[in-house]
This record gives structure tokens, C-alpha cells and sequence, in this order.
């Protein structure tokens, strides 16, 4: 009796250890009922449209048009013959139509970003989506804003753009506009906080159950850092979003009405749908209460094989009276109204019979009929914006005594695995030795229809005055043997390529280049005292030989895409000018970084269903906002990047386009997808003049910083935030006016209290320079 009361108490002590351990953010709040849409925004007369589509649909039709089933894409809506549709057609991903063929490899994410070029990432989304539309595909699975990068070990960032929130939210904005200008739909994920991939699903250990990781946030984080470039992508008319396999506050991510419900579809707005990820719809009813509207893929649980959440449960739920038929209403309205608004009822292309090639499915059991079209090219002349934004998202980060741009050298050393053409197929799946790395895997990859390797292009440049190319693309060869079947030593120049593979799936293990590259680097460095060192794939990578003297230049080429080697070239012999800038920090070593991301060994073996758990205690404070708040020096900082000219920046001017302004956005201004209107209104103009003082035309990106005062602004309110950038191009001795148009949201901070965003009274400091830390011009900003 006694013994047993000590365990009952025991265990009710370790229940509430438990519950403390796991509580501190408090659970998810939950927000219903699911908001309706209306078409606010400009979706009015595509929403009576679906209306009368909807009053056509029969229960079951209804319950399909929400729930994925079996067909030759990676998502499938079923046809409705009966009313003439054709059924949608859902395809990965982020940077091509993955299972196609004939389609174009673009650059990732990462590269689109490190080019700062708002014209060039609208392109890329335009581009990507004529191939989607080409080959009959309704919904392109991204852009993605999540993972945002809150650890620079996080497996998929290089899928989207950068752990900087407001650089992230322009460029999700003209990536969603690019796509949907060109009448496909954007599927803007993961939302929200799928910060890393270890623990992302549930897992089984001993046969027990073990959840997937929560991702822990308070309120304020979650607005200013977080839900920030989401709010970007529903002001562009992004027609839907992807829901994240993860738990945000112990609630799984596609069952949060908090997350949906509460923050996408009332406080900003949201018109569109939301989508589960693959397998990330964990119950049915509830899921749809809290505002899921598409199971995807849907015929039946990929994780489990088990039959949908939705579908059938969705006719029984209405029958049983435990699902209203205005909800499930509301759900096909949210799918159609884009669909009608993006016109794509009329002529959109058939299926590209080459689609499916994935065996996502078991085909042929598909329980529709899909139409299928001809396989085409749809590839046209994007060749040369790829080659375009892959020299762009390049970022020189060293270049002592002008070792580039390279002349004529006679002799040229080629070194390292990442020079290669590729020797395991044309789809990179999982890490690969010898051949380059042009983007990452899983479904953000795609299927390669040819690669322009960087020794490929090499020779091909060097032809033309007969340069002797010497090349060894067997890292283990040059660890053993140096560089010893090079005739001629050293080379005028060594170009040494390394490189770093991330795929979907797991996480990053070293910000250290693979394949023993610092052995690389130093026995070629040995011999050769002009070695320009080019990295390839996921970033940030620390650079442990970045102050060796022979080493005179280094260049982070990020995920370039098909035309990897020509943009290289491009960068090395200055047809093109540098211009890249980084979109991340790079620390002095890796241990700098707070690494913010979860997976030790004791965790991956517990059997503990909640021990997988993330609180995000650090704030915004990530990414230069880290090092910065906590006076930490780096190696490159954020928005740092060299050229082959120089550029000045000078006169300040600030210029209140709104004068006394309310210190909140009003409560009775319409609420747009996006969020309040007002929050949108410019209330600053701050504009400066950069002039290119050197030799070169080129292209360069002025910065715009804001520091709220961390008085108001509250505790681990960042040194400054980047809050403006203009991609500038100038010839020599050129001069432009830049502006920068600040919105009432540049300007605020999160009030948790009054659940809103609130201007603080006191001054605001803007500084504006070339980097986050070459900040030339500073002014003061009182509204
Ligand atoms: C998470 O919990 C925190 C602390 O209780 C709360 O402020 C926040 O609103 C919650 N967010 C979500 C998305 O559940
Ligand atoms: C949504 O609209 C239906 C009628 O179609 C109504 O019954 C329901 O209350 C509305 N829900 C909300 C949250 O306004
Ligand atoms: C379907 O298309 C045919 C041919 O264009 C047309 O005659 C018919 O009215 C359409 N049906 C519906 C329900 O739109
Ligand atoms: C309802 O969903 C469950 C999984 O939650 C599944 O096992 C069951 O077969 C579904 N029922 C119908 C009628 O689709
Ligand atoms: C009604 O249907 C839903 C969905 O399948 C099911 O979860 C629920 O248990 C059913 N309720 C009743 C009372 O039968
Ligand atoms: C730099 O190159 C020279 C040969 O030109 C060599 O003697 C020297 O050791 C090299 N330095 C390093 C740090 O590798
Ligand atoms: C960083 O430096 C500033 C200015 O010198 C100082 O005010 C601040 O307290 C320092 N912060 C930390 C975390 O050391
Ligand atoms: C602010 O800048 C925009 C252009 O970016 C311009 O149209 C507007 O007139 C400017 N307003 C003021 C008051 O400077």
C-alpha cells in the first residue's frame, strides 16, 4: 500500500516535471471557428464563379476536391468530367518541375537570393511557372519561407532565401507575383516554424510512438520573425499554403487552428487554401475545424498506407452530423477561387505524358482518368537567365592583389570533385562524390536534362588562346597525392571546388565544405600561391583556410542550377561583374553559430512521445541579429559581398511621406490577404546616392538598417534590422538616387498586449551601407 502510493506519487511528480518541461510556451490557444472566405482583395468575382461550381458538386465530389487521390503528379485532385474539370495537377517544387523531362533546372532558392535582384527572381518564378503551365501543371509546391534558416544547419534552406525575415518576405513577394502573373498557382510553404528536419515526422522507437518535434515560440517571435515573409506571400495572392509536418506548441502543424485559423486566415487575411505536406495530416475532422483544406497526397496516408483522413471521412462526417456542409463548402470554395481567378479553366494544357515518373503512386491504378498531353520541350531560351542569376547569386568574398577577374593565363589547374561533370545520373538524390553540386535533393530537387560543369565550361573558355587545362576531380587522389600529375608546376592559377550537400530529409552535419576539402585547399595552396577557392551548394560554410595567403580568392557560388559552370566562368573572367551579396552570416567557425537545432543521440533513441521539443528562447535574435545583439566578430557578414569596381554611397535624406501617423494600424481598416492594409502604407521615405567610383560597370546593393529602440521595441530587440535594399547597376563614374519606401510594418514592433503592431514614440536609427556591417550613412527617424 505504501510502496504503491510512493509510486502512484512518483509519478504524478514526474507528470508535472513533464508538464512544466514541456508547457513553458502553454500550449497552442485554440482559435475557431475557421474564418469564410469572402474574395477580399480582388478574388470577389472568382469566388461567385466558384460558387456556382460548388452548388453543382455532389458530397462525395466535394469530399474529392479536397482530398488528393492516386494520378501521374506528385498531387492529384480528381476530374470532374460531368462539369468539364480537367481535376488539378500539384508538382514539385521549389526550382523545377521535378519529375519532368525537358524542363528546366533553375537556380535554388539560396542563389535567387544571394543575387538581391528583385527583377531576376520575378524572371526565375515566371520562367519556372511557363514550364509548369507548359506540361499542365496547376500548383507549384513553393516558394518557400520555411524553413526561414534559424540554424545554419537546417537540411532544406537552401530551399528558400534567408534567415533574414524581411529579405525572405520581398523576395517570397515577387516570386509568388512571377508565378501567378503567369496564371499557375503558388503554394507558399512550410508554415510555419519547420525549422529542422531531424524529428519533423513522428517516429517509432520500441514500437513507440515518439512525436515529431515541437517548435516552441512565443508570440512576438513568431511575428516579427517567422509569420513576417508569410505575411509577404499572402500580399502577393499567393492561392495557397503548405502546412508543416512539425508541432508548433506541442500542436501539429496541420491540426493548429491557432497557426491557421488565428494567424493565416483572420489576421491576415488569408483567401486561398491551405494544404497539408505529404503525410502531415494527422486526424481528419479536426484538422478541418482548424482550418486544413486539402489532404495531400490524399488517397491514403503515405506515412501509414492507411485510408484518407479526408474523403470518405468527410461524406460520413456530414451524414453524421459532425461536419457542417458549409464548411466543407467553404473549403472547394477556397480551392476554386484562385482556379477561376487565374483563369485556369480555360485551355490550360494537358498532363505532359512524361510526368510521373516518380512511382509516387502505384501506376496504373489510378481510380481517375487524367488527360495527358504530348511530351514537350518547355525549356525555350531560360537557359540564359539561369546562366544570368547563377553569376548573380555568386559572392566574392575575397580577391587580394586583383587575382580576379583572370586574363589569359597559360596555365590553369582545376582541382577538386566538384569541377566534374556528374558520374551518378542526372538526378541528384543522395550526396554523390565526384561531380558538381548545382542544387540540393529531395523534392526540391529536379531531373537534370544537362549540366554545364564548371571544367567543362573551363575549357571551353580557355580554348581560345590555347591555355593548357590541368585538372584532378578525385578528392581522395589529391588528399594522397597531392597534386602530383600536374606538369608544369604551379599553375598560373588553381581553381579549387568544393562543395557542401543538403537534401530534404535530415539536417546539415558540419558548415564545413565535404570531402575533405580543407586538405584540398591546403595541399593545393601548398604548391600554388594564386588558389581561388569556389564553393558549391548548401551555405553558410566556415572557411578555415580563408587567411592563407596563397589562397588570393574565394567565391561562394551557391546552387547555380543547369548552367552552373558558364555562370562560374562568367564570374571568374568578369564578363560579368560580381554583384552577389550574402544573404547570411558567416562565422569565424562553427561554433559561433548558436546552433538551435535539435538531434543528439539520447533523443533519437528515447522513447519519451514529447522529449522532441525546440523552444525558440532565442527571439529574432538569428542569423547577424545573433551576432551582432551579442557583439560577436564574424568572417563575412551578413550582406557582404565584393566587386571587380568600387562604389560610395552618400546624402542622406529622410522624408515623412505620412506625418503623425497613428501608433497603431486603425482596427477598422479592411483586412486584405496580407494583413490590415495600413500596415502596407509607406510612412518614410529614406533616399541616398550611390555612385560607382571605379573602373567597371557593375552592380551593387544599398542597405537600408532600422534599430527600434529596444526601450518600447523589448528585451532582444536586434541592433538593427534590414528594412530596404535596391540592386543598383552603374557604369563608371555613374550616379543614381536610391529610395527606400518604408511601410508602417518596417517601422513597428509586435504588441503582444494589444495584439497588434505599434510604432514606438521614440526615435528609430536608420543607417544605410554596403553591408550589415560597413555602414557608412546613419540618420534618425521620428513618426
Ligand atoms: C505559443 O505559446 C505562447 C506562450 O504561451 C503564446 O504566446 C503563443 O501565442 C503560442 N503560439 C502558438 C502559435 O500557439
Ligand atoms: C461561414 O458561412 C456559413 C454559411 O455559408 C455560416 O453558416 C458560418 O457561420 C460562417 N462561418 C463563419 C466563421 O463566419
Ligand atoms: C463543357 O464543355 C462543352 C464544350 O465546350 C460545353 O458545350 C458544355 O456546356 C460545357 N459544360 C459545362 C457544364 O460547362
Ligand atoms: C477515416 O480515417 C481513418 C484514419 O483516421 C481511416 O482509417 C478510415 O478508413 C477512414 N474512413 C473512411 C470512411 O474513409
Ligand atoms: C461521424 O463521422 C466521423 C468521421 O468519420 C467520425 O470520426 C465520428 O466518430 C462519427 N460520429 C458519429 C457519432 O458516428
Ligand atoms: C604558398 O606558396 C608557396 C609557393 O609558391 C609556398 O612556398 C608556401 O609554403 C605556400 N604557403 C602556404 C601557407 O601554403
Ligand atoms: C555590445 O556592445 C555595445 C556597445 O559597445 C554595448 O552597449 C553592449 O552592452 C554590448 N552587448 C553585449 C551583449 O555584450
Ligand atoms: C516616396 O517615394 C516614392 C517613390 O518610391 C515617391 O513616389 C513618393 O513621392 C515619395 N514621397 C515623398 C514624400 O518623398
Amino acid at each position: 500500500m505504501r510502496y504503491h502510493s510512493v509510486i502512484v506519487w512518483l509519478a504524478y511528480t514526474t507528470a508535472l516535471v513533464a508538464a512544466e518541461k514541456y508547457s513553458q510556451y502553454g500550449g497552442s490557444p485554440p482559435v475557431y471557428p475557421s474564418p469564410n472566405i469572402t474574395g477580399i482583395g480582388g478574388w470577389e468575382d472568382a469566388l461567385k464563379r466558384a460558387k456556382d461550381f460548388v452548388n453543382e458538386l455532389t458530397l462525395e465530389e466535394k469530399a474529392g476536391m479536397v482530398t488528393g487521390t492516386p494520378g501521374p503528379c506528385v498531387g492529384n485532385i480528381a476530374p470532374i468530367s460531368r462539369l468539364n474539370f480537367t481535376g488539378l495537377c500539384l508538382q514539385d517544387g521549389p526550382l523545377a518541375l521535378r519529375q519532368a523531362i525537358y524542363a528546366s533546372i533553375f537556380s535554388a532558392g539560396l542563389s535567387a537570393s544571394a543575387s538581391w535582384d528583385r527583377a531576376l527572381v520575378k524572371e526565375r518564378s515566371a520562367l519556372m511557372a511557363s514550364e509548369f503551365k507548359g506540361k499542365g501543371s496547376h500548383v507549384i509546391l513553393g516558394p518557400v519561407v520555411g524553413p526561414l534558416g534559424r540554424s545554419p544547419f537546417g537540411g532544406r534552406n537552401w530551399e528558400g532565401f534567408s534567415p533574414d525575415a524581411y529579405l525572405s518576405g520581398v523576395l517570397v513577394e515577387e516570386s509568388v507575383k512571377g508565378i501567378q502573373e503567369m496564371g499557375v498557382q503558388a503554394c507558399t510553404k512550410h508554415f510555419i516554424m519547420n525549422e529542422q528536419e531531424s524529428q519533423r515526422n513522428p517516429s517509432y522507437v520500441d514500437n513507440k510512438r515518439v512525436e515529431a518535434i515541437s517548435s516552441n515560440i512565443d508570440d512576438k517571435t513568431i511575428h516579427e520573425t517567422y509569420l513576417w515573409p508569410f505575411a509577404n506571400a499572402l500580399r502577393a495572392g499567393t492561392a495557397s499554403i503548405m502546412c508543416s509536418y512539425q508541432r508548433i506548441n506541442g500542436s501539429y502543424g496541420c491540426q493548429n487552428s491557432k497557426t491557421m485559423n488565428g494567424l493565416l486566415k483572420e489576421e491576415l487575411g488569408f483567401q486561398g487554401y491551405v494544404m497539408s505536406d505529404w503525410g502531415g495530416t494527422r486526424a481528419g475532422i479536426p484538422s478541418i475545424l482548424a482550418g486544413l483544406d486539402m489532404n495531400m497526397p490524399g488517397g491514403f496516408d503515405f506515412a501509414t498506407g492507411a485510408p484518407s483522413h479526408f474523403g470518405g471521412n468527410i461524406t460520413l462526417g456530414v451524414n453524421n452530423g459532425s461536419l457542417a456542409i458549409e464548411k466543407v463548402d467553404d473549403m472547394v470554395l477556397r480551392i476554386m477561387t484562385p482556379y477561376y481567378y487565374l483563369k485556369q479553366d480555360v485551355d490550360y494544357p494537358d498532363i505532359d505524358e512524361s510526368t510521373g515518373g516518380l512511382n509516387f503512386f502505384p501506376v496504373p491504378n489510378y481510380q481517375y482518368q487524367f488527360s495527358f498531353g504530348p511530351v514537350t520541350d518547355v525549356r525555350k531560351d531560360h537557359a540564359s537567365h539561369i546562366r544570368k542569376l547563377g553569376a548573380a547569386g555568386t559572392v566574392l568574398l575575397k580577391n587580394t592583389n586583383n587575382a580576379l577577374p583572370l586574363k589569359e593565363p597559360k596555365n590553369i589547374g582545376v582541382f577538386g570533385n566538384d569541377a566534374a561533370d556528374f558520374t551518378q545520373g542526372l538526378i541528384p538524390s543522395d550526396n554523390y562524390d565526384i561531380g558538381t553540386l548545382a542544387v540540393g535533393g529531395g523534392s526540391g530537387t529536379g531531373r537534370f536534362t544537362y549540366v554545364v560543369s564548371p571544367l567543362e565550361a573551363i575549357k571551353t573558355k580557355a580554348e581560345s588562346w590555347g591555355a593548357l587545362v590541368q585538372y584532378i576531380t578525385s578528392n581522395s587522389f589529391i588528399r594522397d597525392h597531392g597534386l602530383g600529375s600536374i606538369y608544369l608546376k604551379p599553375p598560373d592559377v588553381c581553381l579549387v571546388f568544393l562543395k557542401s550537400w543538403a537534401a530534404e530529409g535530415s539536417d546539415r552535419s558540419t558548415l564545413i565544405a565535404e570531402w575533405d576539402s580543407t586538405a584540398i585547399v591546403e595541399k593545393t595552396a601548398a604548391l600554388c600561391p594564386n588558389t581561388v577557392v569556389v564553393l558549391h551548394g548548401a551555405s553558410p560554410n566556415t572557411l578555415p583556410w580563408r587567411d592563407n595567403a596563397n589562397v588570393t580568392a574565394i567565391l561562394a557560388a551557391h546552387m547555380p542550377g543547369q548552367e552552373t559552370g558558364n555562370s562560374i566562368v562568367d564570374i571568374l573572367w568578369g564578363t560579368i561583374n560580381p554583384s552577389g551579396k550574402l544573404p547570411y552570416t558567416i562565422a569565424r567557425q562553427e561554433s559561433d553559430y548558436s546552433k538551435n537545432l535539435i538531434n543528439s543521440p539520447e533523443l533519437v533513441g528515447s522513447t519519451d512521445p514529447d522529449a522532441w521539443q525546440t523552444d525558440f528562447t532565442e527571439g529574432s535574435l538569428i542569423d547577424y541579429k545573433e551576432f551582432d545583439y551579442y557583439n560577436k566578430s564574424v568572417a563575412y557578414e551578413f550582406g557582404f559581398g565584393l566587386s571587380y569596381t568600387t562604389f560610395e554611397l552618400s546624402d542622406i535624406k529622410i522624408d515623412v511621406v505620412q506625418a503623425n501617423p497613428s501608433r497603431t494600424p486603425s482596427s477598422s481598416a479592411e483586412i486584405l490577404p496580407g494583413g490590415n492594409r495600413e500596415l502596407w502604407e509607406t510612412l518614410v521615405n529614406v533616399t541616398v546616392t550611390v555612385k560607382n567610383t571605379g573602373k567597371l560597370t557593375g552592380a551593387t546593393v544599398p542597405q537600408l538598417y532600422a534599430s527600434l529602440p529596444a526601450a518600447e521595441a523589448g528585451d532582444k530587440t536586434p541592433v538593427r534590422s534590414l528594412r530596404g535594399f535596391e540592386k543598383v547597376e552603374l557604369s563608371a563614374g555613374e550616379s543614381k538616387g536610391v529610395v527606400f519606401g518604408l511601410m508602417r510594418r518596417d517601422l513597428s514592433f509586435w504588441d503582444t498586449v494589444g495584439q497588434t503592431w505599434r510604432l514606438p514614440a521614440g526615435k528609430i536609427g536608420v543607417s544605410v551601407g554596403f553591408s550589415s556591417r560597413d555602414l557608412g550613412l546613419e540618420g534618425e527617424i521620428s513618426v
